[in-house]
């Protein structure tokens, strides 16, 4: 796999070169003339660049976005986020047309699995049942039992009746998070994303000694030894409601660095220093994020490619696993309301 610097560079080098527009073009005025023209819906994740999430009608975390897909009444589904995130828009969605600014948005995650991976697994071990991460391809989706994202993942494991072994697939880091969570022991595939697998004890006590005031929040795609000096660990809408609500004036942030973006709108008067990202170091960059413009997606929306299309079987198998995601999830949080 290459590493997240030179996949920067390469995601840079698109930028310097992008697609041919007409420079008399206001991109942003184009984008709202063809949201509303062609009724399409624009969701966009946290770690798209700031003037991607300013022009969504949704920004969110892996599950808010997939809720919101479920949900939109909207002809067109523009995602900007990374591949799988528009492929689990089109699962949930089939009726509507889902476009991405960028096809070759992957993921290290994704890549870190395969079907045939899995389908060997399952082969060798009829007795497991699969929990597999959002950030995985439709086939792999297809194999498992259940979906989760690091927002529904607790609620889902907990859920699982007790006495199955379980295979947690693809990131051994969440999965071992999980591990510690819930109490519930797992085999952990030992897959890793590119950007958080690289945060250290060592920048992080730097970083906590540089800034003794400063909570700190993290991402559980991050290895043990970091989530263990962590204040808050938990999914990027998770992160960003506990830097709102706490008390405190200043936060280490170990995840992708446009979620900053959002913390500093909703919070202002707050100070967030990125990890992985002092000296000029773009290091927390998501290199696969990065691909997405503004330029890609007017094009996206004024040509309606690239689309996402998914046979029919494979939407369908990939489909319940997703949904008793969003099943248990919801009645999960309904619990927890009525029990407020
Ligand atoms: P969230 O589900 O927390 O938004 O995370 C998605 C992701 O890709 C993290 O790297
Ligand atoms: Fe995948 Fe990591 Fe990028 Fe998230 S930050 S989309 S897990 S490569």
């Amino acid at each position: 796999m290459a590493n997240v610097l030179d996949l920067l560079k390469q995601a840079e080098e698109a930028r310097k070169n992008p697609p041919k527009i007409d420079p008399d073009i206001d991109v942003a005025a184009e984008i709202e003339r063809l949201r509303k023209e062609k009724n399409a819906v624009i969701l966009a994740h946290y770690y798209q660049d700031p003037e991607i999430q300013d022009i969504a009608d949704y920004v969110g975390d892996s599950l808010d976005l997939s809720r919101k897909a479920a949900e939109t009444d909207a002809d067109m589904i523009a995602f900007c986020g990374v591949r799988f995130m528009g492929e689990v828009a089109k699962i949930l969605s089939p009726e509507k047309k889902v476009v991405i600014p960028d096809m070759a948005a992957g993921c290290s995650l994704e890549e870190s699995i395969s079907a045939d991976d899995l389908a060997a697994f399952r082969r060798e071990h009829p007795d497991h049942l699969v929990v597999t991460y959002i950030n995985s391809s439709v086939e792999v989706k297809a194999l498992s039992d259940y979906v989760v994202t690091s927002s529904s993942a607790i609620d889902i494991i907990n859920a699982i009746p007790e006495g199955r072994p379980i295979l947690f697939t693809p990131d051994r880091h969440l999965g071992s998070w999980l591990e510690k969570v819930t109490g519930r022991k797992m085999d952990l595939w030992p897959g890793s994303c590119i950007v958080h697998d690289k945060f250290s004890v060592e920048e992080l006590e730097e970083l906590k000694r540089e800034y003794p005031d400063a909570k700190v929040a993290v991402h559980p795609e991050s290895p043990d030894s970091v989530l263990a000096l962590a204040d808050h660990v938990g999914s990027t809408s998770s992160i960003i409601n506990y830097v709102v609500n706490s008390d405190a004036k200043r936060f280490i942030i170990g995840t992708e660095t446009n979620i900053i973006h959002q913390m500093q709108k909703l919070a202002p008067e707050k100070q967030f220093i990125p990890m992985s990202s002092q000296e000029g170091c773009k290091c927390a960059q998501c290199p696969f994020m990065a691909l997405n413009t503004m330029e890609k997606l007017y094009l996206a929306l004024r040509d309606e490619k690239p689309e996402i299309v998914i046979p029919e079987d494979l939407r369908i198998r990939a489909l319940t696993p997703l949904q008793r995601m969003l099943d248990i999830s919801a009645k999960a949080r309904a619990a927890r309301a009525a029990a407020e």
